[in-house]
């Protein structure tokens, strides 16, 4: 069941859909070569709080951090750790804040210098995937519109969906229905109502799309080890169109 949210309910999901924009952005400047994943997860968590806001993620079904910190072939759900990021990587960082008894969530990769044309054209196309997701979405629009467009972006670039993550409805809780795949058939799937919430968040990989979990139970690696991007972003769908809380 695809839930609605009132206008007041929109309001206060600003300002943590703002905080994780503007912590998105605060770790941009600051990741560089030389840093471990943990020293991005103090940095997000130390925002986080500046800001009167929860990382939602920490302790999230015992999750230990408040940010997932990904590098290359680690496609989601990275636990920071003393893993170094070096020239060359890309790192996924993906976080949610709540605040007001609301959740945002986004994530952006990053590219850590010079990283070579592949894992650049991965990194450009995934973010532009969520774009080709949302494109002419609008209240009526069939859920897996989205899924169609995102897969058909990727794949028509040589790249791959993963499937087993998905992005998802979100809202007093950090995952509400509807589940948003990344990958399906156009002019299917619910239609989506005026002022319901949700994550696009396409993960895309180079090679094939399986990825297995570590036996922390969490990090998600490509099988193939090749690497992997993740962009997300909260928004409300319109009557018109969308409105993107997180960018
Ligand atoms: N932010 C992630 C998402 O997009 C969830 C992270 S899982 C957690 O759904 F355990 F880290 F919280
Ligand atoms: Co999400």
């Amino acid at each position: 069941m695809i839930g609605v949210k009132t206008e007041e309910e929109i309001g206060l999901l600003r300002e943590p859909c703002r905080i994780v924009k503007e912590c998105l952005a605060f770790v941009g400047e600051r990741i560089r070569a030389g840093m471990t994943t943990k020293e991005v997860d103090t940095l997000v968590y130390d925002f986080i709080k500046a800001n009167g806001a929860e990382p939602s993620c920490l302790g999230y079904y015992g999750y230990p951090a408040s940010a997932c910190v990904s590098v290359n072939e680690v496609v989601v759900h990275g636990i920071p750790d003393g893993r170094v990021i070096e020239e060359g990587d890309i790192v996924s960082v993906d976080l949610c804040a709540y605040k007001n008894g609301f959740h945002g969530d986004g994530a952006r990769t990053f590219c850590i210098g010079d990283v070579g044309p592949d894992k650049e054209k991965l990194v450009r196309v995934t973010e532009e995937c969520f774009f080709k997701g949302i494109e002419d979405l609008k209240a009526g629009t069939p859920l897996y519109d989205i899924s169609y467009k995102v897969q058909q972006h990727a794949e028509s670039n040589g790249l791959s969906v993963i499937r087993s993550y998905t992005g998802h409805g979100i809202g007093r809780e950090m995952h509400e229905d509807p589940s948003v795949p990344n990958f399906g058939r156009r002019g299917t799937g619910p239609r989506l109502p005026a002022n319901c919430v949700i994550c696009v968040e396409p993960m895309i990989a180079l090679g094939g799309w399986r990825v297995r979990v570590l036996n922390d139970g969490w990090t998600a690696v490509m099988s193939d080890g090749k690497s992997a991007a993740h962009y997300e972003n909260t928004l409300v769908v319109r009557e018109n169109g969308v409105e993107i809380l997180t960018l």
